[in-house]
């Protein structure tokens, strides 16, 4: 499917209405690496507070390193999903021994990391390293499926691919964290997955085939597995 027609409109509604979020003002490479690992399973209301928290008790990477693990397991209680928070320390000594460290500026680079798939990397490489990379969740696929009108199944892997060569070719150059940030956005603001998503303030109505066919509701596909 061709994308490209929803960049200006994508880029032009962010600019509008993009929260002001703590990792947005300063998206320094581990900033934004942590925040999206919150984000993966909390909402964002809800990761304000423990994003703030972390980076103050661990600033950087060699912080986060040499940490004990009772103290980093209490900076993520209430998270859950406590294997994320390990993967993060693996992360961490693994740049620091491996890479200077810093997040390599290198979308496969970022790809080997424990904890780190194609939607972290592709939000580190986009967000704080300006690399025309896409980063697919939940949200991204749930918009992009409804752009198309597309009936398929969302819980297939080669669904999310094949979504993801669609939107590199034609994500903008200049701008690829806000493309990426303005999907994930109106995602979670206006193409919501329950109840109605608010059309009528969605900067893609007019070219959204799920809205012209009223099909919204139907989109996208989950099969049980
Ligand atoms: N959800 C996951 N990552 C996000 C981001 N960078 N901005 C807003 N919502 C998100």
């Amino acid at each position: 499917y061709d994308y490209s027609p929803t960049i200006e409109f994508l880029l032009d509604w962010y600019g509008q209405n993009a929260r002001i979020l703590p990792w947005r003002e300063n998206p320094k490479p581990y900033y934004v690496w942590i925040s999206e690992i919150m984000l993966q399973q909390t909402r964002v209301e809800a990761v304000k507070a423990y994003f703030e928290r972390f980076i103050n008790a661990l600033p950087d990477i060699s912080s986060l390193a040499d940490v004990e693990e009772e103290k980093l397991l209490k900076l993520w209680e209430g998270l859950g999903y406590y294997n994320r928070v390990r993967n993060l320390q693996k992360t961490a000594r693994i740049l620091v021994s491996e890479y200077d460290g810093k997040l390599p500026k290198d979308y496969t680079k970022l790809l080997t990391l424990p904890g780190i798939g194609s939607y972290t990397a592709g939000a580190i490489a986009s967000i704080a390293f300006h690399i025309a990379e896409p980063a697919v969740d939940g949200n991204v696929l749930r918009v992009m499926m409804r752009v198309s009108g597309s009936f398929d199944d969302i819980t297939e892997a080669k669904v999310k691919k094949s979504l993801e060569e669609d939107l590199r070719a034609v994500m903008p150059k200049d701008r690829p964290g806000d493309f990426n940030q303005a999907v994930m956005e109106l995602g979670a603001t206006v193409c919501i997955p329950v109840g109605r998503p608010l059309c009528n303030k969605c900067p893609l109505m007019h070219l959204c085939q799920a809205f012209k066919n009223r099909t919204e509701d139907k989109i996208p596909v989950k099969k049980e597995k």
